[in-house]
């Protein structure tokens, strides 16, 4: 009824993204995944930066474990941050925007600031090393 101008989905699988991008008259602007170290979705976000659709990571903190690994410490260490922003700065330099939630003034700050730090290419190949193809919430 041209009500909309844009369309946002949210947790699907790159076959069905594919799908609908397929049939529908306005593609998708952006797409919204659980998406953090243990589960990259490199596949879907490949797929999307190729097509001009923005990933948005939805629970990008949050995963069991993730703000422990010995990686994160270590590269968030090397730029002197926190775990939390390693990991919302390995979101933001592989271009997907991550949508921390915090109940902490103080976090919000350093969430808001977390892009200005990018990691280098070893950086995110140890970051790689986290990716669990069997992870389940
Ligand atoms: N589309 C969907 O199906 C879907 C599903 C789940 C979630 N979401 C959305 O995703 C967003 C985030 O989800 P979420 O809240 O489940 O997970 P999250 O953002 O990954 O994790 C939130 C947790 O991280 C902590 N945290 C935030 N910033 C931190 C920091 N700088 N340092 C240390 N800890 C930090 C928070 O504690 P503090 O409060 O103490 O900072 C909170 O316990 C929300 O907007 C939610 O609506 C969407």
């Amino acid at each position: 009824d041209g009500l909309a101008r844009s369309l946002g989905v949210c947790n699907v699988t790159l076959p069905q993204l594919a799908g609908l991008t397929d049939a529908a008259r306005v593609r998708p602007a952006l797409v919204q995944v659980e998406c953090h170290p243990y589960r990259p979705r490199d596949a879907l976000v490949s797929w999307c930066h190729r097509h001009g659709v923005r990933v948005v990571a939805h629970s990008p903190l949050s995963a069991p474990g993730l703000l422990d690994e010995p990686v994160v410490h270590a590269v968030a260490d090397e730029h002197g941050v926190s775990p939390a922003t390693a990991v919302l700065a390995w979101h933001c330099t592989r271009g997907v925007v991550p949508i921390p939630s915090t109940t902490t003034r103080e976090h919000v700050v350093a969430n808001l600031a977390a892009p200005r730090h990018s990691l280098t290419d070893d950086q995110r190949d140890r970051m790689a090393g986290l990716a669990d193809p069997a992870f389940q919430r």
